[in-house]
């Protein structure tokens, strides 16, 4: 049985699906691999031991991303798992920010104890009106993500009109996408749009992708949504754009001390996927992908190191996993060759790149293949091997 570490409550599903091939634990201290939510990982000493570690979630900023490809160690997370729950409360955050139903549920509930409640509220509801979606416009910076695409459709589907970014859109998310939805350049969204909701990652690129100057290029009473991450907006720069009346609104899933009892700033606690079907979804997927990885080497989903399928039929004795520096893959390659040829052993490798991270996947047959992981560690450009 292997050993997993659980960093975070994990939904029972998911629980279930370690329990299939390991023990998982919360103090375990020699993990091979590590599951988690939202626990910061970024001053955690990681242990010899770990081969992987997924996380039950899209964003993986909670993660130390370089160290653990440095150490060879797979990162995984569940793209599109929690999609839906985080596409219905965005549907849930046009309708709170085009018609003041947040303002007026707060005053509606300030009124109790007061005589003739039912007067008081028509009296006063004329403050709290609004405007419909239908036939507004909504940006999407980032349409061609498992979350932007379903935004989009859900949009479109509202009657509203959809223009959406994406420099990094498939063909898939573009045949997934609805006709109607307009893909255009960043500038064209911010000036284009009566909403805009954010659907990227957070990363040097991305941060403060809304600020002074793209606030500048809204329309007059915009409304900004972010379901993604806190650092894609720069909070001064838009309390600067509410206070002028630039900016309508700005919800955000991501309060901090800056942004809570400002006006028209909408805090939710960050609960873009708290339904009880995408913890489930997400801690299901993130299991089967350690599975598939402790148990046959094969990676689905991983943001460090490129997938890597199984071979069918399968006919081998044993399984080497190796992560490798990518710019030393031929050395690497040859060099794992070389040690397997030595061994008398037969194999059949597989290999793959992504950025700067390498992986092989050798069936190995016959020979001496044993203390394998061992003599393939020492060569110059691996990161990790292990033998299954
Ligand atoms: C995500 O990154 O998947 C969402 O923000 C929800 C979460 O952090 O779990």
């Amino acid at each position: 049985m292997y050993k997993v570490l659980t960093l975070n409550k994990i939904a029972k599903p998911g629980l279930a699906e370690l329990e299939r091939f390991s023990e998982y634990s919360d103090k375990e201290a020699s993990p091979d691999a590590i599951i988690l939510r939202s626990y910061a990982m970024h001053d955690m000493e990681l242990p010899e031991s770990l081969a992987a570690v997924a996380r039950a979630g899209a964003g993986v900023n909670n993660i130390p991303i370089d160290k653990c490809t440095e150490r060879g160690i797979v990162v995984f997370n569940t793209p599109g798992a929690n999609a839906n729950a985080v596409k219905e409360l965005v549907i849930a955050g046009l309708m709170l920010t085009s018609r003041k139903i947040w303002q007026g549920i707060n005053w509606a509930q300030g009124l109790k104890g007061q005589d003739d409640v039912p007067a008081l509220v028509e009296k006063g509801k004329a403050a709290f009106g609004g405007n419909e979606i239908t036939g507004k416009t909504l940006g999407i910076v980032g349409v061609g993500g498992a979350i932007g695409t379903l935004v989009a459709n859900a949009a479109v589907a509202l009657g509203m009109k959809v223009i959406g970014y994406d420099p990094y859109i498939s063909d898939k998310a573009r045949g997934v996408l609805s006709p109607e939805v307009q893909i255009a350049e960043l500038d064209a969204v911010f000036a284009e749009s009566n909403f805009i909701t954010l659907h990227v990652p957070y990363n040097s690129g991305t941060k403060h992708i809304v600020n002074a100057e793209t606030l500048k290029a809204c329309k007059q009473g915009a409304v900004i949504l972010n379901f993604a991450r806190g650092e894609l907006v720069n909070d001064a720069d838009i309390k600067a754009a509410l206070s002028g009346g630039k900016i309508g609104f700005y919800i955000t899933d991501f309060p901090n001390g800056e942004l809570l009892g400002v006006d028209n700033v909408i805090t939710v606690p960050h609960l873009g996927a708290s339904t009880e079907e995408a913890e489930e979804n997400c801690a299901v997927m993130a299991a089967v992908q350690l599975k598939d990885y402790l148990e046959k080497g094969v990676i689905v989903n991983s943001v460090n190191f490129p997938t890597m399928a199984e071979r069918e039929p399968v006919k081998s004795d044993k399984r080497l996993c190796v992560a490798y520096n990518a710019e030393a893959e031929q050395d690497v390659l040859a060099g794992v060759k070389d040690i397997l040829a030595k061994k008398g052993c037969e194999f059949t490798l597989d290999s793959a790149v992504k950025g700067k991270a390498g992986y092989a996947l050798v069936y190995v047959s016959g020979g001496d293949s044993s203390a394998l992981d061992g003599a393939v560690k020492q060569l110059p450009g691996v990161l990790s091997a292990r033998v299954i």
